[in-house]
């Protein structure tokens, strides 16, 4: 191998290339999805209710075995390993880090109670130290105010940093976040999503952002894929990807006719999917 294709191979920390994925042996998700991510890098997934984004981050992080699904063709390579349908457990111990959607908390637990099990997972044996605590801490100020609380009790908002750092204390070196901005209110995602890049550049985490907020996701990504129907309809760099006439339509709202919801464009897609 030459060495311009093996440093430009190296700059990569995941490759996934032309994935299928069925659910039941037979229900076919992801028809076909190749990305890469950057080490370092923050890589966006928009799209549609039901396009295949939680699936594909499933993929990558081997819970999809959990809903009985399995990557039927495609590889995925995790710093240069082949990955697909191997072991969550494992995987998170390589240090892929998933941050499922619907902010998981154990409700009865309290903050710091919850970052506790994020040490144990990551398959550490030693108790906490401080150090552990304050590194979430120093990147979610606000739950140290509420460490003794029980998460039941926070906000949504909260709630999500609680994951997220639950998620830190891991040690991640590829983070996946489903949909971390559903059901908040725009001042609380932005804060979110702002930490998401300090953990990009602090951490020097890569990360892969899967949210509907598609103005959100293109503000804090360095590439972002648009997947539609299982596949990748579009990909680019937010500002060549902004400047497409279907984006501009369909996920950021600036059609001719003026503003639209989002919830407008995942009526239309479901429409077009079915009639
Ligand atoms: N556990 C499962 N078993 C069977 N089919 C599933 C399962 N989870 C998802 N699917 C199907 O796979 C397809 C892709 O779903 P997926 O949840 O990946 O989409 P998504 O892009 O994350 O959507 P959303 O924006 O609603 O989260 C859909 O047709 C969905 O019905
Ligand atoms: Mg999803």
């Amino acid at each position: 191998m030459n060495s311009a294709v093996f440093s430009q191979a190296s700059s990569q920390i995941l490759l996934l290339n032309n994935i299928e994925v069925v659910y039941d042996k037979y229900s076919l998700a992801v028809k076909g999805i190749s990305l890469n991510v950057e080490k370092g890098g923050i890589v966006g997934l928009v799209g549609p209710n039901g396009a295949g984004k939680s699936t594909t981050l499933k993929s990558i992080s081997g819970l999809i075995k959990i809903e009985r699904g399995e990557v039927r063709r495609g590889t995925i390579e995790f710093e240069g390993r082949r990955i697909e349908n191997s072991d969550p457990e494992k995987l998170s111990k390589m240090g892929i880090v998933h941050v499922l959607e619907g902010r998981k908390v154990f409700s009865e637990l309290t903050v710091e109670e919850n970052l506790m099990t994020g040490l144990y997972s990551g398959g550490r044996r030693l108790p906490p130290g401080q150090s552990d605590f304050d590194l979430v801490y120093s990147y979610f100020p606000r739950l140290k105010e509420l460490r003794r609380l029980r998460a039941g009790y926070i906000s949504g908002g909260e709630q999500q940093m609680l994951v997220i750092g639950r998620a830190l204390l891991m040690r991640p070196k590829l983070l996946l976040l489903d949909e971390p901005s559903l059901g908040l209110a725009p001042r609380v995602v932005t804060s979110i999503f702002k930490t998401v890049t300090q953990l990009r550049d602090n951490e020097g985490i890569s990360i892969i952002l899967a949210d509907q907020n598609a103005r959100t996701v293109m503000s804090v990504s360095d590439y972002v894929y648009v997947i539609e129907n299982g596949r990748v309809a579009m990909a680019g760099r937010p500002h060549e990807l902004a400047q497409k006439e279907e984006m501009k339509e369909f996920y950021l709202g600036l059609s001719r006719e003026g503003e639209r919801s989002y919830a407008v464009v995942k009526h239309w897609k479901i429409r077009r999917r079915w009639v």
